[in-house]
């Protein structure tokens, strides 16, 4: 179980490295590190991006990097760390996630992850998101993504 003092906030700039760092060796295994703390640190001031953080204390143990458009919202990044993995922590950062999708009339959440990336898979199935599609090559024109969706609300056609 997720310890009790965990707590999701928005991140601050200080935050940017440590970002970075889980992103290079959790998500960007093998891909050339595209995620700096610079490029982070864009993100967390860009107001179209939500970039939020589960900490314990001082200690970063997982975060989420969403854009937010005006009908839908795409996950650049999730991760967890190993150590704290299995224990709600990812539930606890997108249930935030997703309860500021729906106060921002979002529609629809997607997220692309490796099609090799079972933990990933298994999770976001768990979590209410549908698999809608392959991308050969996605990454680095390598890896293939697998695609996945979470529906908020049904969009209504403009008049
Ligand atoms: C995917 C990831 C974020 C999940 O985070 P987490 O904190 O371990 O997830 P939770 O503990 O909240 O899991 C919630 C549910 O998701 C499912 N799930 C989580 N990890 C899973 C796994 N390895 N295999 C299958 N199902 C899994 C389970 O149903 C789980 O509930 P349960 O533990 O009660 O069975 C984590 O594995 C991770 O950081 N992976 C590396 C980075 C990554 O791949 N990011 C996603 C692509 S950007």
């Amino acid at each position: 179980m997720a310890s009790k003092h965990l707590v999701v906030r928005l991140a601050v700039e200080s935050d940017a490295a440590v970002i970075a760092t889980m992103s290079r060796d959790l998500i960007e295994q093998g891909l050339v590190w595209s995620w700096t703390p610079q490029r982070v640190a864009r993100h967390i001031r860009n107001r179209d991006t939500l970039t939020v953080i589960a900490s314990d204390g001082d200690e970063v143990i997982g975060f989420a990097i969403l854009y937010v458009g005006e009908e839908h919202a795409h996950l650049n990044l999730f991760a967890v760390r190993p150590s704290q993995q299995r224990a709600g922590v990812g539930r606890r950062l997108l249930e935030w996630v997703k309860a500021s999708c729906l106060t921002a009339g979002i529609a629809v959440i997607y997220c692309e992850m490796r099609t090799t990336n079972a933990p990933a898979r298994g999770f976001y199935k768990r979590l209410g998101f549908t698999e809608t599609g392959i991308v050969p090559r996605y990454y680095g024109g390598v890896e293939s993504a697998v695609c996945v969706a979470l529906r908020l609300r049904v969009e209504v056609p403009a008049a």
